[in-house]
């Protein structure tokens, strides 16, 4: 993809950030600005599609989730391409295009209220980029949101374009411990607890970190699978061979 069009989208992303959220460290410190290099690196030596079509599972509609939808807003819009984004919660979705009329006016988006599996698996039209990050991941119990995930990935397979590309949030690898944070609520920390990692891999795209092992029209994709970091799991899905 044209490398000049990313660096755009990066700048863009990164100042949107940092205008809504108190960033009081290094950009480097912060793992979502990494976890936007490994999405960058990929789009510039892994993705050769013009005009995008994007789907978002789970709303960007507050900055402390991330709000990656910005990034890829920003893409769909330079493109020419659409934009379409579903959460089970109506709040959300009316958060959502507050913040994409603010940033982003002239996005052809569509907004959707709903479960996202039913979405994915009801829809009829098919996505070249697309971002899962919809039931909210639970250490203490990560098996359900790496259900849904496989779920959404399952019932969309068939509806991604060659060559296009699907990234799942919020996955840690094995043989390391994350610091599982307590808050207030208000968002504050209040407590900690350090939990060891003891599966290969969890995280909503833990199966789908396995699938290309098993079927050959997909390929895990990018150089950021380390431990002890939340990573986005990225599978491409190749022509057909
Ligand atoms: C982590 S947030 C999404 C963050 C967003 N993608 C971003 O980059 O900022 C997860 C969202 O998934 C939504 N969600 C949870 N279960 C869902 C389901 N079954 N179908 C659709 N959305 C769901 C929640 O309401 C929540 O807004």
């Amino acid at each position: 993809m044209n490398q000049e069009l990313i660096e755009k989208a990066r700048q863009f992303y990164v100042q949107t950030v940092e205008q809504e959220l108190n960033l009081n460290f290094e950009k480097n410190m912060y793992f979502r600005f990494r976890q936007l290099e490994s999405i960058c690196n990929v789009l510039k030596n892994d993705f050769d599609i013009e005009k995008i079509n994007f789907l978002e599972t789970g709303t960007s509609q507050n900055f402390a989730d991330a709000c990656f939808g910005v990034f890829f807003g920003f893409l769909v819009r330079e493109t020419n391409g659409k934009f379409y984004t579903v959460d089970i919660d109506g709040d959300r979705i009316e958060k959502s295009k507050k913040i994409f009329e603010k940033y982003l006016p002239d996005l052809n988006a569509k907004f959707y209220t709903e479960d996202s599996v039913n979405l994915c698996k009801n829809t009829p039209m098919t996505f070249n980029l697309v971002h899962l990050d919809s039931w909210d991941f639970d250490l203490k119990n990560p098996f359900p949101s790496a259900l849904h995930g496989w779920k959404e990935f399952e019932t969309l397979q068939n509806k991604i374009e060659d060559g296009g590309i699907v990234f799942v949030d919020d996955n840690f690898m094995g043989g390391s411990w994350i610091q599982w944070n307590w808050y207030n609520e208000i968002g504050e920390v209040v407590g900690y607890e350090k939990i060891d990692v003891d599966y290969p891999i969890i995280g909503k795209g833990a199966h789908v970190y396995d699938y290309p092992k098993y079927d050959k029209d997909w390929e895990l994709i990018g150089d950021h699978y380390v431990r002890g970091e939340n990573i986005k799991i990225i599978v491409k899905k190749n022509c057909k061979r």
